[in-house]
């Protein structure tokens, strides 16, 4: 169900769940002082309680009530990447439930660059933890629609059109002599480097479940491939022969794994190119890509 500014507001304070357009998918936010709400977003997503969620505020002020160490580097993130797909890891404070963190005693911050949410979030003054909005695992969702199919269509949605970049957020653990870059996103490492002067690694974080070996899976098989010759051979799949431009293939991902599982096809095969992958500007797709897939031929 599509609503507006007014009711997402009413049903976030009555500590239920409300999908929210972001610059990236969408999330299945919840208010964080509650946790009956925050409960909710995992029992929906059927997401296990291992699992941390982000939280979404509107002003770098409101994320410096929730940790403990926001320092030089992660000022200059902000400033210079905030609202934007950048989620900031820093060690929380006694204001963060370890519902959000999973335990962990690290938070992820970031402010969405989508003028709704950002309103709702003024409106509430109150942070929201969102996941994406979508069955733990699965297809992040890139408009409303894709909530609709996936939770139902009594499922309040926020409506902000189709979703600007299409991949989830570059997740960033900020230190005080590094940062590490444990989920690649359209902000890369190139563009943080630019304007920090300590090191920038890409590191899989044994904490962050956006690590998990599958991810971001559709109803159907994906095998994925450099090899053009098998591609043109194959019959009977979704085939996608990935364009030159990352920006684009990364806004149109998702909504293609659904159109393929839709179109009631067995499988999808997409042919990229091996040169993709020692370029920053490729790394979240691939990223997602890799996660995604069943077969690698
Ligand atoms: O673009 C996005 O980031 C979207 C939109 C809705 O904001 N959100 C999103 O949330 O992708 P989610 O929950 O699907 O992925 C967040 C990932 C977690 O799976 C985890 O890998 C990492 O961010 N993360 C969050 N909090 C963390 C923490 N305290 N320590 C380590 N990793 C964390
Ligand atoms: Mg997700």
């Amino acid at each position: 169900m599509l609503i507006d500014i007014e009711k997402a507001s009413e049903i976030l304070l009555s500590n239920s769940p409300v999908a929210i357009p972001t610059e990236t998918v969408y999330g299945m936010a919840g208010v964080i002082n509650n946790e009956d709400a925050l409960k909710s977003i995992f029992q929906i997503k059927e997401r296990p309680f291992f699992d941390p969620l982000i939280v979404h505020v509107n002003s770098i002020e409101m994320a410096k009530r929730y940790t403990s160490n926001w320092n030089d580097t992660a000022q200059k993130l902000a400033e210079n990447f905030w609202p934007g797909p950048l989620t900031i890891i820093l060690d929380k404070n006694d204001e963060v439930s370890s519902l959000i963190t999973a335990g962990l005693d690290r938070v992820g911050l970031r402010m969405p660059d989508h003028a709704l949410t950002l309103e709702l979030i003024e409106k509430i003054q109150i942070p929201l933890a969102a996941p994406s909005a979508n069955k733990f695992k699965k297809t992040s969702p890139t408009q409303a629609s894709h909530v609709e199919d996936e939770f139902g269509v009594s499922f309040p949605v926020l409506d902000g059109g189709k979703t600007q970049f299409g991949i989830e957020s570059t997740v960033v653990g900020v230190f005080d002599e590094k940062v590490e870059i444990y989920r690649p996103g359209v902000i890369t490492r190139n563009d943080l480097e630019e304007i920090l002067d300590i090191p920038v690694e890409h590191t899989i974080s044994p904490v962050a479940p956006g690590q998990l070996k599958h991810h971001y899976m559709p109803q159907i098989p994906i095998t994925i491939t450099t090899n053009e010759n098998e591609f043109n051979q194959v019959e009977n799949l979704y085939k996608w022969k990935l364009e030159d431009d990352a920006a684009f293939v990364a806004r149109e991902l998702y909504a293609r794994f659904r159109e393929a599982s839709k179109k009631s096809f067995h499988g999808i095969i997409i042919l990229y190119k091996e040169e993709f992958k020692e370029d920053e500007n490729w790394k979240g797709v691939l990223n997602r890509l890799f996660k995604a897939k069943t077969y690698e031929i």
